[in-house]
């Protein structure tokens, strides 16, 4: 008998509920835009369209758009400060969807800083979220997401550092991070800013992981969280597929699984993750049964 184990903690969290929520709030009124995608999420980015919503990349596109009376909803990873001023001077109405986790680690980073800390922000320098982070400050920031940045960093003595994390990154790797720069010597002040969400589909994901045979990741190629849901189930379970559909899957490869199971990032909307687990379930029972 097959077994299906699906993780409870799979698909949206709350601040990405809240920020798709907020933007299909906003649809049918005009000129709605939204800054970046709303989500890592082709499927639900391409529906926002066809409902009238565009998406900007940057403030110049926004200000060039001649049209009156245009909103800017702003995503779960949040901006940074200078692009609310920008937009306040262009007069553009903005709709704040940032997640409030997001919101603090931004006060935390903008108190910090204007104290006289150094900031370092472990988290992937290139990811929205972390530039957003990065312009919460009121000096340079260092930004390090490997054992490597760890060690190669080289702090003023003189000034405490306060540290913070991409919401997203692995806690494990938060910590070894940490302790590598602990033992450095600074007066350092550690703020552990991942988010519960992530911890607990991290922690769900390594579990469902260690007991199945073959592991399904869904979520967006460009979603950050996903990619790493996928690398702990991989080191767990040989067997782990990362699709963003179910027409990605090659059921096949489940067929000598005996145990199955199914995670989401946080981006992944339940209609896709459902899809999955009935195809999944539909194609074991024709193999063998499922309980
Ligand atoms: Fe917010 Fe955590 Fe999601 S920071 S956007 S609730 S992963």
């Amino acid at each position: 008998m097959k077994k299906m184990i699906v993780a409870k903690s799979a698909g949206f969290c709350f601040g990405v509920q809240r920020a798709v929520d907020t933007v299909y709030e906003q649809c049918g009124k005009d000129n709605i835009y939204t800054y970046g995608p709303i989500i890592h999420n082709e499927e639900v980015v391409k529906d926002l369209e066809n409902k009238g919503v565009k998406i900007v990349e940057d403030t110049k596109a926004l200000i060039k758009d001649d049209k009156k009376d245009k909103t800017v909803v702003i995503r779960s990873h949040g901006v940074a400060k200078d692009i609310y001023e920008e937009l306040k001077n262009n007069n553009i109405n903005v709709v704040d969807a940032t997640c409030p986790f997001v919101l603090k680690i931004h006060r935390i980073v903008e108190q910090e800083s204007r104290d006289g800390s150094q900031i370092v922000i472990i988290g992937n320098e290139k990811h929205p979220e972390v530039e957003g982070i990065m312009g919460w400050s009121k000096t340079p920031v260092i930004v390090i997401d490997t054992v490597e940045k760890a060690q190669n960093l080289a702090l003023d003595v003189e000034k405490k550092v306060c540290i913070v994390s991409q919401t997203t990154f692995n806690y494990n790797k938060f910590k070894e991070l940490v302790e590598i720069i602990e033992k450095k010597g600074y007066n350092v002040v550690i703020r552990n800013t991942i988010c519960n969400a992530t911890e607990e589909r991290q922690t769900e994901a390594r579990e469902i992981a260690r007991q199945a045979d073959a592991v399904i990741v869904i979520g967006g190629s460009s979603s950050s969280n996903t990619r790493k849901l996928y690398e702990i189930c991989k080191n767990e379970c040989e067997k782990t597929y990362y699709i963003q559909t179910i027409n990605d899957l090659d059921l096949s490869g489940l067929a000598m699984a005996e145990c199955i199971g199914i995670t989401a990032g946080a981006s992944t909307p339940n209609n896709i993750i459902e899809e999955v687990c009935t195809n999944v379930r539909e194609f074991c029972r024709d193999v063998r049964g499922i309980n």
